[in-house]
C-alpha cells in the first residue's frame, strides 16, 4: 500500500495531555495553548471534556475554555462527552463536534467510565440521536486496543467488535487507542488488518501513547496499513487517569517531523508548533516530552 500524501493530525494535548495534571491549570493558560495550536495550523484540536469533575477534576473548566478560545474557521474544536449530560453541556458551550469513548477491555471500561462495554455503547445511542438533531458530528474512541492495564492481552477481534458498533451507530471516524503504549509495529499492523475488515481504513485513526517509546514506529506501521489520521499531544503531554503509569501521547512535534521527512503534508508549521510546546511546558514547569523539540532547543 502506498503512503498517503496528506495526514490529518488530531491534537489532543489540551484534553488528553492536560487531563492527568494534578496541579491546577488556569482557564487562561488552557486558552493560550489552544490558540497557539490554532496558530500552528492544526485542523483539529480536542479542547476539553464534559465528564464528571469528580472523575477528572482538571477538565472542570472546559466550558469556560470553549467560551474564550479564538475559533479559526475550518478548524474543528472537539470535546469528550461520556453521556447525554456531557453532550448537553458541550452543546451549551457551543461545541460542534464531540467524541464518545469506549474500551476494548471490560475492566478498563469499568474503571474509566463505570460501566460495561455494552452499557457504554447503549449510553452513546441517545448522544448520537441528539447530535444528529443538532448537527453535531461524533467521533468515537476505543481504548486499550493493544493491551489493557488490568487484563493484559486484548484480541484484535474484540477491538473490531467495538469499533464496528461505534461506526454503525454513526461515528464518522473511530480512533483506536493504545492507551498504555505497549503496542509494537507488528501488533499495530495486525490490529488494523483485522479491524479494517469491519470498518473502512479511511474511517480509522491511530492514537498512540508513547510509554514504551514505540509510538512513532507504530504510526509508520499504521501508514503502511493505509491509516492517515493520527492523534497526538503537543510536547508529548499526558496520560490517562485510569491507566496508571501510562505516559503521554506521542508528541505532535515528533509526528510532524516524521511526516515532513516522508514528504507527507499536514498543514502544520513545525516552528510555530514548537512555540506552543515551549509555552505550555513553561506553564507546567516541566521539560518537553518531544524528542524533536528537545534536540532543536539544544542546537
Ligand atoms: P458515574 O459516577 O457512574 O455517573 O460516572 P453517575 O451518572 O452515577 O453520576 C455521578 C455524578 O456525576 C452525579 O453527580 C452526576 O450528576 C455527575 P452527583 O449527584 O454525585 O453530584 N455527572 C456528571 N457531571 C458532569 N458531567 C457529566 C456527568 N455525568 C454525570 N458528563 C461517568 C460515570 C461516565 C460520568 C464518569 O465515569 C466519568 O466522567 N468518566 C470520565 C473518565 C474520563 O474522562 N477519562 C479520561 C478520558 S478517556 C481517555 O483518556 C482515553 C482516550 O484518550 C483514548 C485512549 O488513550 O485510549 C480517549
Ligand atoms: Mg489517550
Amino acid at each position: 500500500m502506498s503512503l498517503p500524501t496528506h495526514v490529518r493530525i488530531v491534537e489532543v494535548g489540551p484534553r488528553d495531555g492536560l487531563q492527568n495534571e494534578a496541579q491546577p491549570i488556569s482557564v487562561a493558560d488552557k486558552v493560550q495553548l489552544v490558540d497557539a495550536l490554532t496558530a500552528a495550523g492544526l485542523g483539529y484540536i480536542e479542547v476539553g471534556s464534559f465528564v464528571s469533575p469528580k472523575w477528572v477534576p482538571q477538565m472542570a473548566g472546559s466550558a469556560e475554555v470553549f467560551a474564550q478560545i479564538q475559533r479559526k474557521p475550518g478548524v474543528v474544536y472537539g470535546a469528550l462527552a461520556p453521556n447525554l449530560r456531557g453532550f448537553e453541556d458541550a452543546l451549551a458551550a457551543g461545541v460542534k463536534e464531540v467524541a464518545v469513548f469506549a474500551a476494548a477491555s471490560e475492566a478498563f471500561s469499568q474503571r474509566n467510565i463505570n460501566c460495561s462495554i455494552s452499557e457504554s455503547l447503549e449510553r452513546f445511542v441517545p448522544i448520537m440521536d441528539a447530535a444528529r438533531q443538532h448537527g453535531v458530528t461524533v467521533r468515537g474512541y476505543v481504548s486499550c486496543v493493544l493491551g489493557c492495564p488490568y487484563e493484559g492481552h486484548v484480541a484484535p477481534e474484540q477491538v473490531a467488535r467495538v469499533a464496528r458498533e461505534l461506526y454503525a451507530m454513526g461515528c464518522y471516524e473511530v480512533s483506536l487507542g493504545d492507551t498504555i503504549g505497549t503496542g509494537t509495529a507488528g501488533a499495530t499492523r495486525k490490529m488494523f488488518e483485522v479491524v479494517s475488515k469491519d470498518v473502512p481504513r479511511e474511517k480509522l485513526a491511530g492514537h498512540f501513547h508513547d510509554t514504551y517509546g514505540q509510538a512513532v514506529a507504530n504510526i509508520y506501521a499504521s501508514l503502511l496499513e493505509g491509516i492517515s489520521v493520527f492523534d497526538s499531544s503537543i510536547a508529548g503531554l499526558g496520560g490517562c487517569p485510569y491507566a496508571k503509569g501510562a505516559s503521554g501521547n506521542v508528541a505532535t512535534e515528533d509526528v510532524v517531523y516524521l511526516l515532513n521527512g516522508l514528504g507527507i503534508d499536514t498543514g502544520i508549521d513545525l516552528d510555530t508548533l514548537m512555540l506552543a510546546g515551549q509555552q505550555i511546558c513553561s506553564v507546567l514547569g516541566r521539560p518537553t516530552g518531544s524528542r524533536v523539540a528537545k534536540a532543536r532547543s539544544a542546537q
